[in-house]
């Protein structure tokens, strides 16, 4: 028997129109799952696929209210039996986020693929249908399950903590930054070289079913001579926690450090990451995070540490087990 999977549309570039074939510019998430499935019939002779157009949007604009009720959503789904695996389509501008975002919440073994495409549904050699073909092939082999939420991109399989987009256009902009993609698919057949170690999934203890808001989490770039103007509104704002992304190993200039300490007193939850692309945070390497109150984000990036942030602000506002969050997540 085939396996079933169900397709959640999203938007994003590979549902995205130009005006040419040859043309740079376009609207994301223009065309609807079912013609998105028309330019790619081959995945019907490998699982019995229904669609949903979830909703239509450019990734640019995914939000929380969204990732609460897709997490509801696929949690549904796979909780039944006529549901043996999930493919999301979606932009590839916020894609790391929401995989990371689904990783967490989503509590099922059974596999969750998200994929995009760098070039329009459009445009010469068009990378979204092979993406999709790609991901199905993953989702129906067996040794997919159990790890966790990963994006199929350019042959690749990578996984949620890891996934990065780090180049703005290129076919190739996606990667696993601190560590490898997990495997690959090649025509019919997916190679797995490593396991996902970082909790998530079954393993992961948030659950946000019946929430319709999150914690209020932003981020402050760092930058050399950086004003602390941003950081202070976000406080004034009342914010509960804030994400650095500090020059280096999570550094913060000088102007900013006495107001990060002090928003860390009056209990906001400070998060140091980096701006840098990869290479973890450390803890008390270069700044003492026990004296000022901080947590560090290891191998968090500054978007994805928002989320487990917001997550844990769910659940606690205790500094240790946050930290704790950030080594496990
Ligand atoms: C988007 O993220 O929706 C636009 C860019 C893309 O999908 O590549």
């Amino acid at each position: 028997m085939k396996p079933k999977i169900h397709i959640l549309a999203t938007g994003g570039t590979i549902a995205g129109v130009s005006a040419s074939a040859v043309s740079t510019s376009y609207s994301a998430g223009r065309i609807d799952i079912d013609t998105l499935l028309a330019t790619v019939p081959q995945v019907f002779e490998l699982a019995d696929i229904s669609g949903e157009q979830f909703c239509s949007i450019g990734s640019q604009d995914m939000n929380e209210a969204i990732w609460l009720k897709l997490s509801s959503r696929i949690n549904s789904l796979l909780s039944g039996e006529d549901c043996d695996g999930v493919l999301i389509t979606h932009g590839t501008d916020t894609m790391e986020e929401t995989a990371y975002f689904l990783n967490l919440t989503v509590h099922s073994e059974k596999p969750v693929i998200l994929v995009g495409a760098m070039r329009s549904a459009s445009a010469i050699s068009e990378d979204g249908p092979a993406n999709i073909y790609n991901g199905i092939v993953a989702i129906c082999d067996p040794k997919t399950r159990g790890r966790g939420v990963l994006c199929c991109m350019n042959n690749h399989l990578i996984a949620a903590k890891d996934v990065v987009k780090q180049h703005t256009t290129y076919l190739s902009a996606f990667e696993g930054g601190n560590s490898d993609s997990v495997g690959y698919v090649f025509g019919n057949n997916v190679y797995y070289q490593r396991d996902v170690t970082s909790r998530h999934t079954v393993n992961s203890e948030f659950s946000v079913e019946g929430m319709d808001k999150l914690p209020e989490v932003g981020i402050v770039y760092g930058y050399a001579g950086c004003s602390p103007l941003p950081f202070k509104a976000l406080v004034d704002a009342g914010f509960d926690g804030i994400v650095i992304a500090g020059v280096g190993n999570g550094n913060l200039y000088r102007d900013l450090l006495p107001y990060a300490e002090e928003a860390a007193e009056k209990s906001v939850i400070i998060v140091r990451s980096t701006r840098c692309p990869s290479g973890p945070t450390s803890l008390d390497a270069e700044l003492n995070d026990n004296r000022y109150g901080f947590i560090a984000s290891f191998n968090l990036n500054p978007q994805k540490s928002r989320i487990l942030l917001m997550l844990a602000l769910c659940r606690t506002r205790d500094r240790a087990r946050i930290q704790e969050y950030f080594l496990q997540y």
